[in-house]
């Protein structure tokens, strides 16, 4: 069966917001993380605004438009040919005004949390490969929430930044079971966890 992983960068306080603020540059041996486990997914999720923010940044990427220098700007160019292929899924509670832009864009209306249960539902029904929950925190509480969250997989950066955070309406207390934990050289700790009620 297919598993969602809301799989994101934070801050010590949980950050989400502004990344540029607060990641200084992601790191070699993070971005090659990061691209390892990109591997294992062929769909992203997606709230509109960070949909917006996404299809900005990364179809300019591939093509070589963005001003990503330093010694991972090839994992960047790799990252943007994957993401510009991977089958995304919008979501938004409001009709389809026009066709999504980016390739291998789709809309996903969702007006009650039935609907994103039964599209998820369905989607994991489907062969492929893990499915990615990118954000922002809007979609990704709803997800929390409704209990569709299979593994998280953070990128702590070593900062106390403020912003706004990612959990700050989840009314739901939610015990998670480590997975892994892997120390970086920037500081930055990778940890993956699941839902305790999920394993075994
Ligand atoms: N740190 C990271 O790794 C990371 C990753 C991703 C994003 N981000 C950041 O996250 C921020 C954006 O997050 P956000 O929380 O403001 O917005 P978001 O979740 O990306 O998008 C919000 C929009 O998505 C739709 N949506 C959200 N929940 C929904 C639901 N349950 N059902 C149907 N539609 C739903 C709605 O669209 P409609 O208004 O069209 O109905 C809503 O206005 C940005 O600052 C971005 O940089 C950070």
């Amino acid at each position: 069966m297919r598993s969602v992983v809301l799989a994101m960068m934070t801050t010590v306080d949980g950050r989400l917001d502004d990344p540029g603020a607060w990641v200084p540059g992601v790191g070699d041996d993070v971005y090659t993380e990061i691209e390892r486990n990109f591997a294992d997914f062929d769909t992203i999720l997606v709230g509109r605004t960070t949909y917006a923010e996404m299809v900005a940044y990364w179809p300019d990427a591939e093509a070589g438009g963005d001003a990503f220098v330093g010694s991972n700007a090839n994992i960047n160019h790799r990252m943007a040919q994957k993401m510009n292929a991977y089958q995304k899924y919008v979501f938004s509670r409001q009709e389809p005004k026009a066709t999504l832009e980016w390739n291998n864009a789709e809309q996903v209306l969702a007006r009650h949390d039935d609907d994103i249960r039964t599209f998820v539902q369905e989607l994991k029904s489907r062969p492929g490969g893990k499915i990615h929950l990118a954000g922002g925190a809007q979609l990704a509480q709803t997800f929390v929430r409704l209990g569709l969250v299979d593994e998280f997989d953070f990128k702590v950066h070593p900062v106390v930044a403020g912003g706004a955070h990612w959990f700050d309406h989840v009314a739901i207390g939610l015990d998670l079971e480590l997975v892994s934990a892997t120390h970086h050289e920037n500081g930055v700790l990778g940890v993956r966890y699941r839902p305790a009620s999920k394993s075994g």
